[in-house]
């Protein structure tokens, strides 16, 4: 075999892995106006090739490193250069494109309009459409290693990944400028990789789907409240993985710093009895809820109107049970269906015995047991230790990513579900 025939196969290869992942999938590609914008032209080929309708959206930079006519001709769609082209076009406008994509890929994300992106500047066709979508955004960066390494690109790259933003590359290597070393765009083969990853493949498409995620908060008076250390973290990856898998998601979430993730619709709650309501008011259109929120158990018997003055809390405190949600969900009766109850289960101790003492008693079909004592992993962590309890026994993980739980929790509830 030739070396051509070599990289034929491997190409052919790596589409055919991608198509179930793409077929049919909407994606936009931003092209901003770096050298590896020749790249681009490889990239829309082979998203093509795997079956996605590419539209591509160009910076004026961008035009002056590769032709419009290249990707137009690669797409078969017409190139955006401007939000004037889409005003013009009876059928998309910015908003439109925006809504459209189902995947938003920036290739190659200079500097500049990375530091544009974590801005939430608008101020050109990409960063707008980009601003407007809610699609997962995923950056191949590209720049010259100092401009890589420099404080300001770190922070904004650290603001994205923050944001739930996802990255391909750089790779080190010989950069188009003369320096070696970080900054290198990575092959489209590991950007159409990066896309599979981000798309996921849509096994819970048409589900609908309800996570509650964070604590709750109960108010002593208008200043002070008893919370608990949950982040939300765990839950945010929950819902996070069920929109990547195609799920319709509404997000139940107490106070949390974390921003909703893409695709999913956020409800904001802040006492146990909020988020009862919330979630009683939508798990009869739902086929899984899962409940990741770590809920009050009790509240202040008596809520102050005004701020207690120093000593002036009622002591002792008196505190009143809140109701289990869960169990709740459990023992109800549904118009339709039940949907499918996951549980999480903190414990400290005794972990699997306790956590299948809660699912038989909540009537749970799954719960995430978790040991809140361990000090690498758990609150405010982004990983986790868990064990995974079902009727057909424990499965215990080990130390991985939320986000890698998450996978495997949706992996489980879909067996389950059959
Ligand atoms: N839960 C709930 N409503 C509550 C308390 C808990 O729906 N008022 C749910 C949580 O969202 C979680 C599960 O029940 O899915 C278990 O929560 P956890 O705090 O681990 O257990 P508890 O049942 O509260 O028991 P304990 O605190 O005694 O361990």
């Amino acid at each position: 075999m030739s070396a051509t025939t070599d990289v034929t196969a491997i190409v052919e290869q790596a589409v055919q892995r991608a198509r179930p992942a793409l077929q049919g999938r909407k994606v936009v590609l931003g092209v901003a106006g770096g050298i590896a914008a020749y790249k681009a032209a490889e990239l829309v080929r082979l998203l093509v090739r795997a079956g996605a309708q590419v539209r591509v959206v160009m910076t004026k930079a961008a035009t002056e490193f590769i032709g419009p006519l290249t990707l137009q001709s690669l797409s078969s769609r017409p190139v955006v250069q401007t939000l004037f082209d889409l005003h013009q076009e009876a059928t998309i406008g910015h908003i439109d494109l925006a809504d459209w994509a189902e995947l938003f890929v920036v290739a190659p994300a200079t500097a500049d309009v990375i530091a544009r992106l974590a801005q939430g500047l608008a101020d050109d066709v990409l960063t707008t459409v980009a601003l407007a979508s809610r699609a997962p955004l995923l950056l191949a960066p590209s720049m010259n290693v100092n401009m890589w390494n420099h404080a300001a690109t770190r922070a904004n790259v650290g603001t994205l990944l923050a944001r739930g933003v996802l990255s391909a590359g750089p790779g080190a290597g010989e950069l188009a400028c003369g320096w070696v070393g970080d900054g290198r765009m990575a092959e489209p083969l590991d950007i159409l990789a990066a896309a599979v990853d981000a798309l996921g493949v849509r096994s819970l498409a048409g589900r609908e789907v309800l996570v509650t995620a964070g604590p709750t908060h109960e108010p002593l008076d208008p200043v002070r409240y008893i919370g608990n250390r949950s982040t939300g973290k765990m839950g945010y990856a929950v819902a996070a993985e069920a929109a990547r898998r195609g799920a319709s998601v509404v997000l139940i979430s107490g106070p949390t710093s974390l921003a909703a993730p893409p695709g999913v619709t956020r409800v904001d709650v802040t006492t146990a009895a909020q988020l009862r309501d919330a979630v009683l008011a939508r798990c009869d259109a739902a086929d899984v809820v899962v409940m990741a929120a770590a809920v009050a158990d009790e509240r202040p018997a008596v809520v102050a109107p005004q701020k207690l003055k120093k000593n002036g809390a009622p002591r002792p405190l008196v505190l009143e049970a809140t109701v289990d949600v869960l169990a709740e969900l459990g023992s109800r009766t549904y118009p339709a269906r039940r949907p499918t109850l996951v549980g999480f289960a903190a414990e400290t101790e005794r972990v699997v015995e306790h956590a299948e003492g809660k699912r038989a008693k909540k009537h749970a079909d799954l719960v995430v047991a978790n040991d809140v004592s361990a000090t690498d992993a758990g609150f405010g962590s982004d990983d986790n230790r868990v064990v995974l309890v079902s009727a057909a026994g424990a499965d215990t993980l080990p130390l991985m990513t939320k986000a890698q739980v998450a996978a495997r929790i949706w992996d489980a509830v879909e067996r389950l579900r059959g």
